[in-house]
């Protein structure tokens, strides 16, 4: 793929090529990749931990230097099944920024509201050191979605307001559009934030699940540090449609979301879970009823048996499997639990070689996954 002139991972992309290695795991890549982004004086925050890797989302001046690993909060208190009290959750929010992770997602839809007042809470004391990312564009009124979509001027600029008072911040590191607005053209959005960077209320942006042609649209008008959207080993869209090729292009970065396919391929689900009906949302999807999870369980025993013969838990394989993609790749794995966390960071001191990784894109290919991610409503807020 053809870098464009100027993007700042070119010379990271040529050094890699240079070592017969781009495109995989190793620690060696990241610390040029980082040295880049330390040069560019763009990394306002960041606590440096050993056993931690560290990547650069975006480039130029919408580069952000974070962990190589994130941590999504919403399953703390949202769409993910019961989960302990807020002092664990906080204690495990410490914990994650003690093993170096920078990088903590939510969104205002989250709750809605409560998920990021939490993050706000538990990233506090960390307060420009770490960086909390948000997501606008669900309408909430009176604390409650409405299932439409607003990014219009006066409600982007009243929901960073609102996002920077629950968040306990001056500035928001990354704030993301999380879905496409059909009646707010994406250059109206892309100048509302410009308006908000030089404020300096928000420091760079992004966008969820949209097409690789509204990425090129929004890039035009304020560079885009990062593009979320879901990818994983049972959902590979964003290989075939465009978006990774052009945040390759664009030198964008790439941030999978749900990337254990929302615990799925974490192994510890069958067809007789149940979730939550009130606090999960996975009894709504697809991919979650029972005769879905049956047949796909398959590809956790292919993961399982990959990672049996390697050290590695099916989780494990699924992130290693993401990280080793691109340097500009950066899961956000989310969990309620001390051991998921240690075992999710551990993924960074395997070293799977590119040839291992095909076979199991090999073995994977011969299997159909079963039941779309999404049902009919919420697939309709994606890919414009
Ligand atoms: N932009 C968007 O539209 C969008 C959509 C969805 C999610 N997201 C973001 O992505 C983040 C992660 O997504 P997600 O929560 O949907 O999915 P995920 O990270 O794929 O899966 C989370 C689930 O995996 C389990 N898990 C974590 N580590 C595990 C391990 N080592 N072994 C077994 N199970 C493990 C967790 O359960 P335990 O609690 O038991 O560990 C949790 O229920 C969210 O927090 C959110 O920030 C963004």
């Amino acid at each position: 793929m053809k870098e464009e002139k100027g993007v700042s991972r070119r010379g990271f992309l040529k050094t890699a090529a240079a070592i017969g290695a781009a495109l995989s795991i190793n620690p060696v890549l990241d610390k040029i990749h980082a040295a880049e982004a330390v040069m560019s004086g763009n990394n306002p925050a960041n606590v440096k931990t050993e056993g931690m890797h560290y990547r650069t989302l975006g480039s130029r001046k919408a580069a952000m230097e974070v962990s190589a690993l994130g941590f999504g909060v919403m399953g703390m208190n949202y769409n993910r099944s019961q989960s302990p009290d807020r002092k664990e959750y906080i204690r495990l929010i410490h914990e994650a920024v003690d093993r170096g992770v920078t990088l903590f997602d939510t969104a205002i839809i989250y709750g809605p509201l409560k998920n990021e007042l939490l993050a706000g809470e538990a990233l506090e004391p960390y307060k420009g050191r770490v960086n909390v990312t948000t997501k606008f564009g669900h309408e909430v009124i009176d604390g409650k979605g409405t299932g439409r979509q607003d990014s219009s001027r006066a409600t982007v600029r009243r929901y960073c307001e609102e996002s920077l008072k629950r968040l306990r911040i001056d500035s928001i590191p990354l704030f993301y559009q999380h879905r496409y607005d059909r009646n707010t053209p994406i250059e109206e959005v892309a100048e509302t934030i410009s308006e908000l960077i030089r404020e300096g209320k928000v420091q760079r942006w992004g966008l969820c699940e949209v097409s690789a042609d509204t990425i090129r649209k929004a890039h035009a008008v304020c560079p885009l540090t990062a593009i979320q959207s879901e990818y994983h080993l049972m959902h590979r869209d964003v290989e075939k449609n465009g978006v990774l090729d052009t945040c390759r292009k664009l030198g964008i970065g790439f941030v999978p979301y749900s990337p254990l396919n929302r615990g799925f391929l974490g192994g510890c689900i069958n067809e007789y879970t149940r979730f939550d009906t009130n606090n999960d949302n996975r009894h709504t999807l697809p991919r979650f009823q029972p005769e879905a999870i049956r047949a796909n369980t398959r590809i956790v025993n292919e993961l399982q048996q990959f990672g049996r013969e390697r050290g590695m838990t099916s989780s494990q394989v699924a992130i290693g499997w993401l990280l080793h993609k691109a340097p500009w790749i950066v899961p956000i794995p989310g969990t309620t639990k001390h051991s998921h966390l240690d075992e999710n960071i551990h993924t960074l001191t395997f070293n799977i070689s590119d040839n291992e990784w095909r076979t199991l894109e090999t073995t994977l290919a011969a299997i159909a996954v079963v039941g779309d991610r999404y049902n009919a409503e919420q697939q309709k807020q994606v890919g414009y």
